[in-house]
């Protein structure tokens, strides 16, 4: 699942994981988090997620990074925003006052770079990396956003069914990567509809991460 292979999905319109609605477990889960507004939610693997305009509505600021340039400049245009676009080494920097997205590679992030986050909100993000590289996902994650919440969004299922993306994170995955650093709480678990691609019965669950 290297660069080459999401490009091409966004450019033949293979993006299945793009939905039309803002996620219904991320409004369900929100409070959860003992979130105030104004506070940063930061969404790694954003691609061009509804959930951005949800959260900015409910008076968040929201942070992503995201490698496939023209699905952060569909974000800006769905929201009407302008962006004001800087280079950042490997990175560029898309901003208005309330929403930053990095275009570039996560792991080309830094603390310095990110800055201040309060929470880190995953969905189709962990779930979208090959197992070789998802615990270095999870290292960078907690090195460059040193947040003391997360809100994940997972899939359980037989992997001998289908290959991923989606990819089946199995719970003591989850916790083989946060559950040094995070107490970790399963706040809902329910079957997929139709399964995943409508094909392959799986679970999804809503993990909320605590710094211990
Ligand atoms: C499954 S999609 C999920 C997008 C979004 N989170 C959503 O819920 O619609 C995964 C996204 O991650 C991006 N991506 C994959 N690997 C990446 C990486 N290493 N750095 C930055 N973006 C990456 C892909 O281009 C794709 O848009």
């Amino acid at each position: 699942m290297d660069a080459a292979f999401w490009h091409q999905k966004w450019e033949s319109k293979q993006i299945g994981f793009h939905r039309d609605e803002v996620n219904p477990l991320l409004v369900a889960h929100i409070d959860s988090l003992s979130l105030q507004s104004g506070q940063i939610f930061f969404l790694p693997l954003c691609g061009k997620t509804l959930d951005v305009a949800w959260l900015l509505s409910q008076g968040f600021t929201v942070k992503g990074v995201e490698f496939h340039e023209p699905a952060v400049i569909a974000l800006f245009e769905s929201l009407g925003l302008e962006p004001e676009i800087i280079s950042l080494g490997a990175l560029k920097q898309y901003y208005t006052e309330t929403l930053i997205v990095y275009v570039g590679d996560v792991f080309d992030l830094t603390g310095k770079i990110l800055g201040q986050v309060d929470v880190v909100y995953d969905r189709a993000a962990i779930v979208a990396l090959p197992h070789e590289i998802r615990g270095q996902y999870a290292q960078q994650i907690v090195r460059v956003a040193r947040t003391p919440r997360q809100l994940i969004i997972s899939y359980v299922y037989d992997q001998a069914v289908m290959s991923g993306p989606p990819f089946s994170v199995p719970n003591a995955e989850l916790a083989e990567h946060y559950g040094t650093d995070y107490k970790m709480t399963l706040l809902y678990t329910g079957d997929v509809e139709d399964g995943l691609k409508g094909r392959c019965p799986a679970t999804e669950c809503v993990w909320l991460l605590e710094q211990n």
